[in-house]
Protein backbone atom coordinates (compact mmCIF):
# COMPACT_ATOMS: atom_id res chain seq x y z
CA UNK A 1 0.00 0.00 0.00
CA UNK A 2 2.95 2.41 -0.11
CA UNK A 3 2.86 3.35 -3.69
CA UNK A 4 5.84 5.24 -4.52
CA UNK A 5 3.69 7.80 -6.65
CA UNK A 6 1.86 8.55 -4.11
CA UNK A 7 2.56 11.76 -1.93
CA UNK A 8 3.07 11.35 1.68
CA UNK A 9 0.82 13.96 4.08
CA UNK A 10 3.84 15.77 4.83
CA UNK A 11 4.84 16.02 1.30
CA UNK A 12 1.36 17.92 0.69
CA UNK A 13 1.53 19.88 3.82
CA UNK A 14 5.16 21.41 2.61
CA UNK A 15 4.00 21.76 -1.00
CA UNK A 16 0.60 23.26 -0.05
CA UNK A 17 2.52 25.79 2.98
CA UNK A 18 5.16 27.08 0.02
CA UNK A 19 2.38 27.39 -2.06
CA UNK A 20 -0.10 29.81 -0.21
CA UNK A 21 3.55 31.22 0.86
CA UNK A 22 4.62 32.23 -2.53
CA UNK A 23 0.76 33.58 -3.81
CA UNK A 24 1.42 35.83 -0.14
CA UNK A 25 4.77 37.11 -1.19
CA UNK A 26 3.24 38.00 -4.98
CA UNK A 27 0.43 39.45 -3.24
CA UNK A 28 2.04 41.89 -0.81
CA UNK A 29 5.80 41.70 -2.88
CA UNK A 30 4.28 43.13 -6.10
CA UNK A 31 2.62 46.06 -4.99
CA UNK A 32 5.88 47.40 -2.66
CA UNK A 33 8.05 46.78 -6.10
CA UNK A 34 5.75 48.89 -8.02
CA UNK A 35 5.60 51.68 -5.64
CA UNK A 36 9.61 51.87 -5.35
CA UNK A 37 9.80 51.32 -8.98
CA UNK A 38 7.19 53.52 -10.13
CA UNK A 39 8.84 57.29 -9.23
CA UNK A 40 11.34 56.36 -11.72
CA UNK A 41 9.60 55.62 -14.43
CA UNK A 42 7.17 58.13 -14.21
CA UNK A 43 6.60 60.36 -17.19
CA UNK A 44 8.16 63.93 -17.11
CA UNK A 45 5.08 66.39 -18.14
CA UNK A 46 7.52 69.29 -19.56
CA UNK A 47 6.55 69.93 -23.00
CA UNK A 48 2.63 68.83 -22.67
CA UNK A 49 0.30 71.56 -24.16
CA UNK A 50 -1.03 74.15 -21.81
CA UNK A 51 -4.17 76.58 -21.20
CA UNK A 52 -3.02 79.70 -20.37
CA UNK A 53 -6.16 81.77 -20.56
CA UNK A 54 -9.35 82.79 -22.63
CA UNK A 55 -9.39 85.23 -25.73
CA UNK A 56 -12.17 87.10 -24.51
CA UNK A 57 -10.59 87.62 -21.26
CA UNK A 58 -7.57 89.51 -22.69
CA UNK A 59 -8.13 93.16 -23.62
CA UNK A 60 -6.37 94.33 -27.25
CA UNK A 61 -3.08 95.77 -27.24
CA UNK A 62 -2.19 95.54 -23.25
CA UNK A 63 0.08 92.74 -22.86
CA UNK A 64 -2.12 90.16 -20.56
CA UNK A 65 0.83 88.28 -17.67
CA UNK A 66 0.56 84.45 -17.17
CA UNK A 67 2.33 82.11 -15.31
CA UNK A 68 2.64 78.01 -14.52
CA UNK A 69 4.93 75.43 -12.98
CA UNK A 70 6.78 72.36 -14.64
CA UNK A 71 6.90 69.87 -12.17
CA UNK A 72 9.89 67.26 -13.45
CA UNK A 73 10.13 64.18 -12.25
CA UNK A 74 13.92 62.53 -12.08
CA UNK A 75 13.99 59.17 -10.34
CA UNK A 76 13.37 60.13 -6.79
CA UNK A 77 14.17 64.33 -7.45
CA UNK A 78 11.04 66.24 -8.06
CA UNK A 79 11.78 69.96 -9.21
CA UNK A 80 9.02 72.38 -10.14
CA UNK A 81 10.07 75.72 -11.57
CA UNK A 82 7.81 78.62 -12.80
CA UNK A 83 7.89 80.12 -15.90
CA UNK A 84 5.70 83.13 -17.28
CA UNK A 85 4.99 85.44 -19.56
CA UNK A 86 2.79 87.64 -21.36
CA UNK A 87 -0.36 87.24 -24.10
CA UNK A 88 -0.84 90.25 -26.94
CA UNK A 89 -3.62 90.55 -28.85
CA UNK A 90 -2.43 92.85 -31.69
CA UNK A 91 -5.75 93.21 -32.92
CA UNK A 92 -9.54 91.93 -32.63
CA UNK A 93 -8.53 89.12 -34.90
CA UNK A 94 -8.52 85.47 -32.79
CA UNK A 95 -4.99 84.35 -33.79
CA UNK A 96 -3.89 87.47 -34.11
CA UNK A 97 -1.67 87.35 -31.02
CA UNK A 98 1.84 86.76 -29.33
CA UNK A 99 2.64 85.14 -26.08
CA UNK A 100 6.09 86.17 -24.98
CA UNK A 101 8.15 84.71 -22.95
CA UNK A 102 9.00 86.81 -19.82
CA UNK A 103 12.44 85.52 -19.20
CA UNK A 104 14.87 87.98 -19.71
CA UNK A 105 17.52 87.18 -22.33
CA UNK A 106 20.82 88.62 -20.29
CA UNK A 107 20.93 86.41 -17.47
CA UNK A 108 16.91 85.06 -17.17
CA UNK A 109 15.20 87.27 -14.39
CA UNK A 110 11.53 88.34 -14.77
CA UNK A 111 10.96 91.25 -16.65
CA UNK A 112 7.50 93.39 -16.06
CA UNK A 113 4.98 95.10 -18.10
CA UNK A 114 5.10 98.78 -17.71
CA UNK A 115 2.34 100.53 -18.95
CA UNK A 116 3.11 104.23 -18.66
CA UNK A 117 6.35 103.54 -20.44
CA UNK A 118 4.87 101.06 -23.16
CA UNK A 119 7.61 98.74 -22.30
CA UNK A 120 8.79 95.54 -20.40
CA UNK A 121 11.52 96.47 -18.18
CA UNK A 122 14.01 94.12 -16.61
CA UNK A 123 14.86 94.87 -12.79
CA UNK A 124 18.36 93.38 -12.61
CA UNK A 125 20.24 94.78 -14.92
CA UNK A 126 17.86 97.76 -16.43
CA UNK A 127 17.08 96.15 -19.55
CA UNK A 128 13.97 97.06 -21.99
CA UNK A 129 12.07 95.48 -24.53
CA UNK A 130 9.32 96.91 -26.49
CA UNK A 131 5.84 95.53 -27.26
CA UNK A 132 7.10 92.88 -29.33
CA UNK A 133 10.05 91.88 -27.01
CA UNK A 134 12.93 93.91 -29.33
CA UNK A 135 15.63 95.00 -26.95
CA UNK A 136 15.40 98.69 -26.56
CA UNK A 137 18.40 98.84 -24.14
CA UNK A 138 20.53 97.38 -21.79
CA UNK A 139 22.37 93.95 -22.09
CA UNK A 140 20.23 91.34 -22.96
CA UNK A 141 22.10 90.09 -26.31
CA UNK A 142 18.92 89.20 -28.05
CA UNK A 143 14.70 89.54 -27.80
CA UNK A 144 12.50 88.10 -25.54
CA UNK A 145 11.47 84.51 -26.46
CA UNK A 146 8.04 83.59 -27.33
CA UNK A 147 5.32 80.08 -27.16
CA UNK A 148 4.10 78.49 -29.85
CA UNK A 149 0.18 78.54 -29.26
CA UNK A 150 -3.33 77.32 -30.55
CA UNK A 151 -6.50 79.02 -29.84
CA UNK A 152 -8.94 76.77 -29.86
CA UNK A 153 -12.84 77.27 -31.05
CA UNK A 154 -13.88 78.01 -27.44
CA UNK A 155 -11.69 80.93 -27.41
CA UNK A 156 -9.03 78.70 -24.98
CA UNK A 157 -5.11 79.97 -25.68
CA UNK A 158 -2.77 76.53 -25.26
CA UNK A 159 0.54 77.07 -25.72
CA UNK A 160 3.63 74.66 -25.63
CA UNK A 161 5.62 75.67 -23.03
CA UNK A 162 9.00 75.40 -24.36
CA UNK A 163 10.57 78.75 -24.74
CA UNK A 164 11.37 79.51 -28.89
CA UNK A 165 14.09 81.84 -29.54
CA UNK A 166 13.20 84.93 -31.74
CA UNK A 167 15.05 84.90 -35.35
S1 LIG B 1 18.92 89.78 -16.33
FE1 LIG B 1 17.73 91.20 -17.40
S2 LIG B 1 19.13 92.77 -17.82
FE2 LIG B 1 20.30 91.34 -16.77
Amino acid sequence: MSGSNRISRRDFIKVTTGAIGGVITAVIGIPVVGYLIDPALRENKAGAPMAIGKLENIPVGVPFPFSFTITKVNGWEKTASSFGGYILRKSEAPKDIVVLSSRCTHLSCRVNWKEELKEFVCPCHDASFDLDGKVLGGPPPEPLGHFEYEVAADGTITIIPVEVKEG
